[in-house]
């Protein structure tokens, strides 16, 4: 797999870690399974897939054999100075890590290269940003482009906030051309994040795939 354009979004010192669910060599650890009792075989190896390329990447900066496990709204559990993000779809997963000197949280969400419905655009977009996308030559692509780049700030901002967010709390202003992504953070989180967190994305493997990285 191609795994450079999703490289390039980030930093360098971010590791980051990419594969087909199913073909990823397994390596995860009992506890960490015990949570996906009885779920769909889909989610078990999607599951799986994030956490063997996580204990991948962690490896690779230098821990090993830490039990990975998830908090009660979802969010992984990094070990103490490492921050991390993972997404899965049924033909990707990224897992990306950093020691939180190079990167206090990161945000990643891959969702596959195809329109977001028109009847969510509400759930996902302000009058604003629909009318933003509605000019573009592929809206339906454009706007899932957003719904990806909200859900990797979601992801990055979490760990630090703990807070949920939905759609209409944040608003983002893109740059197409650039393949950057500004996003206006509510006053609920801005003492901590800032008022505003920048993203990027890139296409690869029929995926768009988001990328946020917060420096702190
Ligand atoms: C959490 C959420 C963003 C996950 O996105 P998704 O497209 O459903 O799924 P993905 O495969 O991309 O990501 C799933 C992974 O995200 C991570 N994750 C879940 N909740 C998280 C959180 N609160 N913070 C950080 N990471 C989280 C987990 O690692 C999870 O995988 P795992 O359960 O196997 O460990 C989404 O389900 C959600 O709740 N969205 C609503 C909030 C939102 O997006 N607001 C936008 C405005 S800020």
């Amino acid at each position: 797999m191609l795994i450079e354009p999703i490289r390039n979004l980030f930093s360098r010192g971010v590791v980051v870690k990419a594969g087909v669910p199913g073909s990823i060599a397994e390596d995860v650890l009992p506890a960490e399974l015990e949570p996906m009792a009885g779920v769909h075989p889909r989610r078990h190896l999607e599951f799986v897939a994030g956490r063997s390329l996580a204990r991948q990447g962690l490896r690779e900066l230098g821990v090993a054999s830490f039990v990975l496990l998830s908090d009660s709204k979802r969010a992984p559990i990094w070990p103490a100075g490492i921050s991390g993000s993972i997404t899965h779809k049924p033909e990707l997963c990224v897992v990306v890590v950093a020691p939180m000197s190079r990167a206090r949280s990161l945000g990643i969400d891959a969702e596959p290269e195809d329109e977001l419905k028109t009847e969510l655009w509400k759930a996902v977009l302000d009058s604003q940003e629909t009318a933003a996308v509605a000019r573009l030559p592929d809206p339906g692509v454009a706007a899932r482009i957003m719904f990806s780049a909200k859900e990797s700030i979601y992801k990055c901002q979490y760990p630090i906030t703990r807070q949920y967010l939905g759609f209409h709390d944040v608003h983002l202003e893109m740059d197409w051309g650039a393949r950057r992504f500004n996003c206006l953070m509510p006053e609920s989180v801005a003492g901590e994040v800032g008022g505003s967190m920048t993203g990027s994305w890139c296409v690869s493997a029929g995926h768009i795939v988001t990328a946020v990285e917060f420096r702190g």
